[in-house]
């Protein structure tokens, strides 16, 4: 029998991340105070813990991972990486196709890799309050269980229209003891701004970040934690990577492509930036970040300066970005829906290091709906990106008749996402492409800094 899932055993999860700043040919330009314009001190960065911000600034390559941090892994990692037999077969490819299934975890998806280690490093500083935004809200219901298993409080704004597309996320955060609230909430003043000039507005995660930022700001032994995005999110998501790795080379593959959905860039960092390690060391590898049409913050977007809200609380950061008051249409894919982009992936990107390709959403779904009946598991909204982006390559492989190995992030499970399948099967689902015009206009509001 061909060999499904290639597994790895409790000891060999990762005993170190990766950092790639240690690595990168062209250093990342400093994050700015907002006020100032000047590079940020740590002292700008008080709603962190101090391993945080260490770890956001480091440039050794290899951070430890804390025992207790690996203990609490061993829950659902390591996952396994899974040779996708039967989407191969039906595509009729030469390809390879393998999956990393980051949706085993307790939340179904990546995102409490890098949840319980914030949650942790905050605990032992002796901070017990987070508070935090969420999209889609994957990254809200794993906070939400590290919260749980670190016997901490947290606090959550979920942008309003996923808070009413799936509102059982919210049970589960219910379900894990924290607290969550709609974005634009009346809980925070930005969100009480808000919804006087607007009371229908959908929100967006500029906003739920900024609703997240003036609640921790204005509470005492209060931190915020973010899901995406900053270097550290990153770091503690090469886990997946890393693991990736070691389990192509049992199976003695390497992949020609990495693909992974891009919102922040956390997924897509997790499995990619060790492969973009490889790559800056010579080897033949591209790794590719999956958007929506929609939201095409790498495709579309100017690399400057920004804010990464609304509000222009956070510091600028220099990335790739669609003008920190975008405000996306109401797709379905929440956790891809952000202006901005990581800046390590920006600058990889600048450097010509990473790819990006965009897509409309039913194309999307039509790719995800078609993995799960080739493959059984039903994909998030978000994880269909990758997908979609690995079935085009494996089509690619047919035409040419070449052999090709393929590795997708299977970011997370879309149990919660039976409303937006439901629009996907009854023919309601619609296209938006964002004009360039728009990504002309927002640039008038950017910061004047480079
Ligand atoms: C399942 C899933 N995949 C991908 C993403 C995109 O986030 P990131 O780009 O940080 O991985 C999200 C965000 O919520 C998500 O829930």
């Amino acid at each position: 029998m061909d060999k499904k899932k290639i597994l790895l055993n409790d000891e060999d999860i990762p005993k170190y991340w990766y950092n790639i700043l240690g690595d990168m040919p062209t250093p990342l330009s400093p994050p700015l105070n907002p006020a100032t314009q000047k590079p940020l001190t740590a002292d700008d960065l008080k709603i962190f813990p101090n391993a945080i911000i260490e770890q956001e600034m480091t440039t050794q390559k290899e951070i430890p991972i804390p025992d207790k941090v690996r203990e609490i892994y061993s829950m659902w990692r390591p996952t396994p990486l899974v040779r996708a037999y039967g989407l191969e077969k039906a595509l009729g490819t030469p390809a390879k196709i393998y999956y990393k299934n980051e949706s085993v975890s307790p939340a179904g998806s990546h995102k409490p890799n890098t949840a319980i280690a914030q949650a942790y490093y905050n605990k032992i500083e002796g901070v017990n309050t987070l508070t935090t935004e969420t999209g889609a809200g994957q990254w809200g219901s794993a906070l939400a269980l590290a919260g749980s298993l670190l016997d901490m409080t947290i606090r959550v704004y979920m942008v309003k229209v996923s808070y009413n597309q799936k509102p059982f996320r919210k049970s589960m955060i219910h379900l894990w003891g924290a607290e969550v609230f709609a974005s634009p909430s009346d809980k925070t003043q930005i969100g009480r701004e808000i919804l006087k000039q607007d009371p229908n507005n959908p929100g967006s995660l500029g906003l739920a970040i900024s609703e997240a930022i003036e609640d921790a700001a204005t509470h005492e032994n209060t931190n915020y934690a973010l899901g995406s995005v900053l270097n550290h999110v990153l770091l503690h998501q090469t886990v997946i990577g890393l693991e990736a790795k070691k389990q192509l080379e049992m199976v003695g593959d390497y992949p020609d492509v990495v693909l992974a959905p891009c919102g922040g860039g956390s997924n897509l960092g997790g499995i990619g930036l060790p492969f973009v390690r490889d790559k800056i060391n010579g080897q033949n590898v591209r790794v590719v970040a999956v958007e929506p049409k929609s939201c095409p913050t790498l495709t579309k977007g100017v690399f400057q300066y920004d804010y990464a809200d609304v509000a222009k609380m956070t510091p600028l950061l220099r990335m790739y970005t669609l003008g920190h008051n975008f405000m996306p249409p109401s797709i379905h894919a929440g956790g891809l829906r952000y202006h901005g982009d990581s800046p390590i992936l920006s600058q990889l990107r600048k450097d010509g290091l990473l790819d990006a390709v965009a897509y409309n959403q039913t194309e999307v779904f039509e790719a995800g709906a078609f993995f799960a009946k080739t493959e059984g598991i039903i994909p998030a909204p978000e994880t269909c990106h990758a997908i979609k982006g690995a079935i085009d390559e494996a089509n690619k492989a047919k035409e040419e008749q070449k052999e090709k190995t393929i590795l997708i992030c299977f970011s997370g499970h879309g149990h919660f996402d039976m409303a937006s399948y439901d629009t996907f099967l009854s023919g309601e689902m619609s296209d938006y492409e964002y004009p360039e015009e728009k990504v002309k206009e927002a640039l008038q509001y950017l910061p004047k800094i480079d």
